[in-house]
């Protein structure tokens, strides 16, 4: 069942908001820089997050947890300068704001000043109400995360789905709860049940972005890199390829390759 599609020139926390009132489902996709930002905007896409992934789909970290303030400064600004439409979101990195709600005011504020963006994404509940009290005091968008949240990989021991016994989603939901509370606009849920996902988009006013959450929520999120097939490595349940970029690009630089060992490139008209 698709809704009434209301057009926004600019995508605002309170447009995404209002997308759930009115039953229209949120596409939001990852991106990391200025050339693929244009593409996914200029595609009409509701919401970019520059997420911590960076760490690994740009550097090659096996984790979220290496990649600095900086970095995610430098990603946000470039992806910034590449939209005119929507909604970008950056998250705060690891150790920039756990437990210390006075640092993650003044990470957000960085965030904030130096690259542009919309907003700041955190991972976690009830642990860091009080930074996300702070933040949304400051007049900061905050969009949470729960379920799978990838910087506490070491404490989780592995990337399997989250929230399948009852403790753990009785304290998912009382945390999504919680979040829309404290003033957050958004959740992301990443890897739980979808039948727990359903619930949770039930029980709260504020949008619900599924990755591995099933259909039953207020919006989808993926990685572009996984979206766009541009590596085999990663084949999660919950991933569906778009495109083979993989296949495409590896055709093309082989094509180069051969151009320019035949002398083929370039050519007379390509030449000055
Ligand atoms: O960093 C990221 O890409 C994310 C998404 C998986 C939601 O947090």
């Amino acid at each position: 069942m698709s809704a009434v599609r209301k057009e926004y020139k600019r995508v605002t926390t309170k447009s995404i908001v209002e997308m759930k009132a009115n039953g229209e489902k949120i596409s939001m996709l990852t991106a990391y820089d200025y050339t693929f930002a244009k593409l996914l905007d200029s595609a009409g896409i509701d919401v970019l997050l520059v997420g911590d992934s960076a760490s690994n789909v740009m550097a090659g970290h096996e984790t979220t947890l290496p990649i600095t303030l900086d970095q995610m400064i430098y990603h946000a600004s470039s992806v910034v300068r590449g939209v005119s439409r929507a909604l970008i979101v950056v998250d705060l990195p690891f150790g920039t704001y756990q437990s210390d709600p006075k640092k993650a005011l003044r990470s957000a504020i960085r965030i904030m000043k130096e690259s542009g963006a919309h907003a700041i994404k955190l991972e976690g509940g009830k642990e860091e109400a009080e930074s996300i009290k702070r933040i949304v005091n400051a007049g900061i968008p905050v969009m949470g995360h729960l379920g799978l949240t990838p910087q506490s990989i070491h404490q989780f021991g592995s990337f399997a789905l989250r929230a399948k016994e009852e403790a753990e989603a009785q304290k998912l939901k009382e945390d999504a709860k919680l979040l829309e509370q404290l003033g957050c606009f958004a959740i992301v849920l990443e890897k739980i049940p979808a039948t727990l996902a359903e619930e949770v988009a039930k029980s709260v006013h504020i949008p619900i972005i599924g990755i591995g959450a099933g259909s039953a929520v207020d919006g989808q999120v993926l990685v572009m890199q996984d979206m766009l097939g541009m590596s085999n490595e990663f084949q999660p349940r919950f991933l569906r390829k778009y495109a083979n970029l993989q296949e495409v690009i590896t055709n093309a630089v082989s094509h180069y390759i051969e151009d320019v060992k035949s002398v083929d490139f370039p050519n007379e008209k390509e030449q000055y």
